[in-house]
């Protein structure tokens, strides 16, 4: 075995964490915490996933729910193609009548990629597949003195490669997830603690000084801004909401009102609430009050910035498109954007 790998073993015996999927090989437990995982800190993760398995104990009780209640679950882990994926694949699995055990299997599994197949057949059914993840570049990258930006379909390529080849494949499980604690633990983004590394004398990156460049990042791609305005309308204890549909953010979830732009200002001008089904003269300005204005919300390639309002109507307005009136009370069976619960707040705020 080489010698790295040795110590990644060695190092991942003494300090790997100790985490609740760690004690079980039930593939679905890992899976879900795979996914969850996915984009997703352990701290915040694990709690997720322990309201999961408590309310979903098998994946027949996941694949059982509607797909309203597990995204109504995942509500503030953002990412919400991952739990419609989740939930599909639920149901794949399901229809399977077993969880498969080959690493095609698994990678068929709606949600599922490279890295996640590799995880969870590494960890599940011992397979001898590598994984690659942000700890795992990092980690290879010092130490190799690898400079091939990540994110690159070649670095890719070339991490894949010597993750595989670095791989003890009687202990595939331990050496994945031992990579992927010394990154997370030891070999850190932020001051890396290299005087007590047991690879620093080997380390590429800690004998020619250059722990602080690498990993290469490749340049970040532009981020977009978006400006919305967010209407809590509030009629007899109703309010409107709709759900949103496919091919854009928040797929599945409500929102209130919403009028969304392109551009920074005349957000609530005329034309722009005309053009997107509200009747005209609908909005007296008696009767609507703006809340919080440039509220920000980060995504991942794009930056939503977004007016508040509360639109309190002496009568029920027509709705545009799409839209119901529920009573207020209800709307915590909606899951929701995160955006939308801060829109919630503020209203409730003005409102004590
Ligand atoms: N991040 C995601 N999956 C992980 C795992 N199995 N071990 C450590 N970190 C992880
Ligand atoms: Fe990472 Fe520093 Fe250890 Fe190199 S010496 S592997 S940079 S922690």
């Amino acid at each position: 075995m080489d010698a790295f790998s040795r110590t990644i073993l060695d190092w991942y015996a003494a300090n790997g964490r100790d985490l609740p999927w760690r004690r079980t090989q039930n593939p679905y437990a890992v899976w879900l915490s795979e996914i969850i995982l996915q984009q997703t800190r352990i701290a915040q993760g694990t709690a997720y996933w322990q309201r999961f398995m408590e309310r979903f104990p098998t994946v027949q009780d996941l694949a059982d729910a509607s797909e309203d209640e597990v995204l109504r679950l995942w509500e503030g882990l953002g990412y919400y193609s991952r739990a419609r994926n989740l939930h599909a694949a639920a149901r794949q699995i399901v229809a399977l009548g077993a969880f498969p055990d080959t690493l095609e299997g698994i990678r068929a599994l709606k949600g599922v990629g490279d890295y996640t197949a590799a995880a969870i057949g590494s960890i599940c059914f011992g397979l001898p597949a590598a994984v690659v993840d942000g700890n795992v570049y990092r980690v290879l990258a010092r130490h190799f003195g690898l400079a091939t930006p990540v994110g690159t379909p070649q670095a890719k390529k070339e991490f894949t490669a010597l993750a595989q080849k670095l791989l003890p494949e009687a202990e595939a499980s331990a050496f994945n997830q031992g990579l992927m604690d010394f990154g997370a633990l030891q070999c850190t983004p932020q001051n890396p603690d290299c005087l007590t590394c047991p690879l620093q004398a080997s380390c590429n990156a800690f004998r020619t000084g250059r722990v602080s460049l690498l990993p290469v990042k490749k340049s970040p791609v532009a981020v977009q801004e978006r400006h919305s305005s967010y209407i809590y309308v509030r009629c007899n204890g109703s309010t409107a909401i709709r759900k949103r549909g496919p091919g854009d953010i928040w797929q599945g979830l409500y929102e209130p009102l919403a009028i969304e732009s392109p551009t920074a200002s005349g957000v609530m001008a005329e034309e722009n609430y005309f053009s997107q089904g509200f009747a005209k003269n609908q909005f007296s300005s008696s009767e609507i009050r703006l809340l919080h204005q440039g509220v920000k919300h980060q995504l991942t390639h794009r930056t939503l910035i977004c007016d508040f309002y509360l639109w309190e109507p002496a009568d029920r307005p027509e709705l545009p498109e799409g839209y119901f009136w529920i009573k207020e009370a209800e709307l915590d069976r909606y899951a929701k954007p995160r955006l939308f619960e801060l829109l919630i707040q503020e209203v409730e705020k003005t409102t004590l």
